[in-house]
């Protein structure tokens, strides 16, 4: 389905300006459909004068659609042209006299021109289903009477409002809740959910024929003067959101001053009931502090069982045991580094290159004593998920501590260790080579059956899903190389 732009600029000679004008009308036309109880569709003039050609369309979320196709990127047929041509020439709304029963259900086609700089650029074409048309109720014809001052604001170029930005997620809508203002900003219709959204700020009296901008920002819990921004939106003085927080409830404003042939005749203001949603918002914020919390204690915990080994290792006379414990308190301290991380994470996402720092840290500590060969690492492994990131960790260290104590089995001996890091979206590639004395004769990954290499390659395999290759080096000494897929790197 081709977008606004899309056609606007292959199909019509709309400059900048207008495109921009059309699409800020679009993004809150909504409520023109809903206060019409109608289907909306915006035609703009083709190039070269080969008729109508239809840009949006917008169904009411009030009341049944008369539009069930999608009409956007057609041609108007002569009927409608007929219209258009009208509302466009004569720079007025248009109304046709007899309802359209092209459908098999009458429709009412009204035209509303869409005025820029003075110009007319496009053209609404504003279709009522005449079959849900009841006698209207005070809500139906306070909606009518708002969507007819929005109309005219429309073929008068004073809406949408210029440089107005939405600033919450989502707007109030018609249906949420509408108050009607009328000229001194008192409130002379208010439905029924508005009636109770401001109940549950704490209004005991009337909303009618108060003024909505006091009563509303003496509802703020607070000692301090008046909220005055809040005052000037609730009374209907300018086109602004604003939330207001009172009596343990949370209610959206948007306020739409309805400015009609130069003179103010009121303002609808919409008005939604947000508490629900904010204290859910609230308990997903604590959520991700309660999982940052748990890892915090994962962490402390790995690191009080790499304390307890470590005290058991001192104790050993047999150097085979003290090294295997050794070993063992370096595997817990690596995935204590990932939990670590994850504490200060907002999401289930690390930064591998700061645990990649770490882990060589570690590993070129315990051997620092015997070895002077450092890690150095280069290249980026980006951002990694937490299933990825503590297996990760571990086979790092278990390929650091094979090169730092089978390549360099000498104490103080010089050479190479280096990790790169190769990372694609999807793929991360990492290389772990010495300069030390290589792979003993025979040597052979799949048949090895020491605990190391057996931990590395069910982690890299079995759980990763990536592969794993261990060779001489080229120029001396053993490079292992693990390959992964990892998923799409988040934004940041
Ligand atoms: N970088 C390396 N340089 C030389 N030999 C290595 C290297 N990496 C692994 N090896 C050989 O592979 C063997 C198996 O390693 P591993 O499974 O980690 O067990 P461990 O380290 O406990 O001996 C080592 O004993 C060593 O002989
Ligand atoms: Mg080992």
């Amino acid at each position: 389905m081709p977008t606004l732009n899309d056609l606007a600029r292959s199909h019509t000679s709309l400059g900048e300006a207008d495109v921009e004008h059309l699409h800020s009308l679009v993004s809150d036309w909504q409520l023109l459909a809903d206060l019409s109880f109608a289907d909306l569709v915006l035609w703009a003039p083709a190039k070269d004068g080969t008729g109508w050609l239809a840009i949006a369309q917008m169904r009411p979320t009030t009341g049944p659609t008369s539009l069930q196709d999608d009409v956007v990127g057609t041609f108007a047929g002569p009927e409608d042209q007929r219209l258009l041509d009208v509302a466009r020439d004569e720079r007025r709304i248009w109304r046709e006299s007899d309802p359209d029963w092209t459908n098999g259900v009458p429709v009412r086609i009204e035209g509303i021109p869409v005025t820029r700089a003075n110009r007319v650029i496009a053209v609404i074409e504003r279709c009522t289903n005449l079959n849900s048309a009841r006698t209207p109720s005070r809500l139906e014809l306070t909606y009518l009477q708002g969507a007819d001052d929005l109309a005219r604001m429309v073929a008068e170029g004073t809406f949408p409002f210029p440089g107005a930005d939405a600033m919450l997620v989502r707007s109030p809508r018609v249906g949420d809740g509408l108050l009607r203002l009328g000229k001194s900003g008192r409130v002379i219709y208010a439905s029924p959910n508005a009636q109770s959204a401001y109940r549950r700020l704490g209004l005991a009296a009337d909303l009618i024929g108060s003024e909505l901008g006091v009563v509303t920002a003496g509802l703020v819990a607070s000692d301090e003067p008046l909220d005055e921004s809040l005052m000037v939106v609730a009374a209907g003085r300018v086109p602004r959101e604003a939330e207001v927080d009172g009596n343990g409830s949370v209610v959206q404003l948007r306020s739409i001053p309805l400015i009609v042939g130069g003179s103010r005749t009121g303002a609808l203001v919409l008005v939604r009931d947000v508490t629900e949603l904010r204290r859910r918002e609230r308990e997903l914020m604590t959520k991700d502090a309660t999982i940052r919390e748990i890892h915090h204690r994962v962490k402390n915990n790995l690191q009080t069982v790499a304390a307890l080994l470590r005290l058991q290792a001192r104790r050993l006379r047999a150097p085979e045991a003290r090294a295997a414990l050794d070993e063992a308190v370096r595997r817990v301290g690596s995935i204590a580094v990932v939990h670590e991380t994850l504490s200060h994470a907002p999401e289930e996402v690390v930064d591998f290159d700061e645990i990649a720092d770490r882990v060589a840290m570690m590993a070129g500590e315990v051997s620092a004593a015997e070895v002077r060969v450092i890690p150095k690492i280069t290249g980026s492994f980006g951002q990694l998920s937490a299933a990825v990131a503590t297996p990760l960790a571990m086979v790092l260290t278990e390929l650091l501590q094979n090169a730092l104590q089978h390549g360099f089995p000498h104490a103080r001996e010089q050479g190479l260790l280096e990790v790169v890091a190769v990372r694609e979206p999807e793929r991360l590639t990492v290389t772990v080579a010495d300069s030390g004395v290589g792979l003993p004769d025979g040597f052979d990954l799949e048949s090895a059956t020491s605990l190391g290499l057996q931990i590395v390659r069910t982690l890299v395999v079995g759980e990763l899903g990536g592969r794993l290759r261990i060779m001489p080096r080229p120029g001396g000494g053993t490079e292992a190389v693990v390959d992964l897929p990892v998923g799409y790197e988040p934004e940041r």
